[in-house]
């Protein structure tokens, strides 16, 4: 073996280090059964009580947002009587799991694996809870916004849409606005015209978010307006309910 060749090899090697390590060793999975009040109802579900290390775990716990919005919802149950839901961004599932106690059918949405594990979690527990001739259906779905694929399999699925889609706290990253309001558009186009709404519990961290999203409802040609008496103070942060719907 000549000299150049004996170099490379041993560049080669160096490249392949092995690392003793799966990247499981660093998720904190310790969650902890929870309470939460919203007016007379109680809900009960596993999530964790600080935010994880990594960016992308977020939905590992409750967020204000989801605070905001179930606070919403169980003051105005009537708009979610009897409807077909799905949910985007739904982290641990604490609004999806509110609605399924007055919809027909409620489709809970994540695209982070590790989440979606505690998700389906807290779907078993509060299958468990509930009759066995409760009619509701509740299910985890993985949906990353944006990707039609994914979307078109969950439409397949439950044909014909949903009447409402719904997102507690999703506005927090610039880059994922515009895939998200193009997945909204979607599910708002399968509906039509006045036949399904999106419920934004939107949480204000950054001026530039604030336009951001007011930009792309335009840009999709959606209607936005927020819901009066809803802008409120949550967890330090200014938070409001916005309906989004087809010009
Ligand atoms: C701040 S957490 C809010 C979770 C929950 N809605 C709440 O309020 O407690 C944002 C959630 O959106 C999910 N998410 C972030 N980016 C996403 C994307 N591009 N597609 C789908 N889900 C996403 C995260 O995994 C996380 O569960």
């Amino acid at each position: 073996m000549g000299n150049d060749e004996e170099k490379e090899k041993e560049i080669e090697g160096e490249e392949e280090e092995i690392v003793c390590l799966d990247e499981s060793f660093f998720i904190n999975d310790d969650y902890q059964l929870t309470r939460f009040t919203f007016g007379s109802h109680v809900l009960q579900l596993y999530c964790l009580q600080s935010a994880s290390t990594d960016f992308d775990l977020t939905g590992q716990l409750v967020w204000p947002g989801a605070m905001l919005m179930n606070d919403y919802l169980s003051k105005n149950a009537e708009l979610l009587q009897g409807c077909s839901v799905i949910e985007l961004g739904s982290g641990v599932g604490i609004t999806g799991i509110l609605c399924s106690k007055f919809c027909r059918k409620v489709v809970l949405t994540d695209h982070n694996d590790e989440v979606l594990k505690i998700l389906k979690k807290n779907i078993d527990f509060h299958d468990s809870l509930r009759s066995p001739d409760s009619p509701v259906e509740l299910e985890a779905a993985k949906l990353e916004w944006g990707h039609k694929c994914q979307l078109g399999e969950i439409l397949q699925k439950h044909n014909g849409g949903f009447d409402l889609i719904l997102g507690a706290d999703i506005c927090f990253q610039q880059s994922s606005i515009p895939p998200l309001f193009d997945t909204v558009e979607q599910l708002l186009r399968t509906r039509g015209h006045g036949n399904c709404k999106f419920i934004l519990a939107y949480v204000s961290r950054a001026k530039l978010m604030d336009s951001l999203i007011v930009e792309e409802a335009n840009r999709h040609k959606l209607r936005m307006s927020e819901v009066s008496e809803t802008r409120c103070v949550v967890g330090n942060l200014e938070g409001v309910i916005f309906e989004i719907t087809l010009q």
